[in-house]
């Protein structure tokens, strides 16, 4: 069943609604400035095609029949390490339209997806990856989005990971976010713990 939260603007009422079924995403539109992934069209697809994956959840802000913005979660990539573990979600986007940004509706749309007991069974990560940072509409240098999105992620719990998984130290502003849900057992969180770091050298340095 689809939860709704009523979020109050300035500019107008939105709707926090989720998780959606790929029907209802197909009836809205995009709004045209969620281009930060794609361009709206092809993100509305990909949207759609999360709903219809084993546990592919997606939460939208929607202003009257607009979506203007999303978050995504679903199960990790199949080239990603993070799929071996069969206790781990990942939260795969968010993107809020810049024509309604700074409302607090990022906040609000996590804490919507939070609130679905589901996540209590699962350890939640997000790689947060600089090339998809929006520094240009933001004005923020990297460091500054990086700080923005760690208080960001972190106001539902989520906390800076270290890893050596490539897609993070590729770059030395990405970070992995993870939170470990309050009905994860605990050979599940050692399981994740042990996956952390697979290099050479990487469970000495996991025991410092
Ligand atoms: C990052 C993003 C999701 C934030 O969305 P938002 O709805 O504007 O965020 P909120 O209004 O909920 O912001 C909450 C807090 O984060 C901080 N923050 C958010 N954007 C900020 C900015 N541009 N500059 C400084 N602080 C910022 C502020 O502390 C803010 O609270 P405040 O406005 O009361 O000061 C949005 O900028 C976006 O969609 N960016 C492009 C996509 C992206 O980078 N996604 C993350 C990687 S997957």
């Amino acid at each position: 069943m689809i939860q709704q939260v009523i979020h109050e603007t300035p500019r107008g009422i939105i709707y926090i609604e989720g998780p959606c079924p790929g029907t209802y995403l197909a009836e809205l539109t995009m709004n045209n400035k969620l281009t930060n992934f794609r361009p709206p069209d092809k993100q509305k697809e990909a949207l759609i095609r999360i709903t219809q994956m084993p546990h592919g959840m997606i939460y939208i802000a929607r202003h009257e029949k607009e979506i203007v913005g999303y978050i995504t979660f679903h199960r990790p990539d199949e080239i990603s390490r993070w799929i071996k573990h069969p206790r781990v979600l990942e939260l795969g986007g968010i993107e809020i339209s810049s024509d309604w940004r700074r409302l607090k509706i990022a906040e609000s749309i996590l804490q919507a997806g939070f609130a679905n007991p589901v996540m209590e069974d699962y350890i939640i990560i997000t790689m947060e990856m600089c090339w998809h940072w929006d520094t240009r509409n933001t004005k923020l240098d990297i460091w500054a989005y990086q700080k923005v999105l760690c208080n960001l992620f972190g106001s539902v719990g989520m906390k800076k990971t270290p890893t050596d998984d490539p897609d993070i130290t590729e770059h030395p502003a990405n970070v992995l976010m993870a939170r470990t849900g309050q009905n994860v057992s605990h050979s599940d969180l050692m399981l994740f713990e042990s996956m952390r770091f697979q290099n050479k050298f990487g469970n000495a340095v996991n025991l410092l």
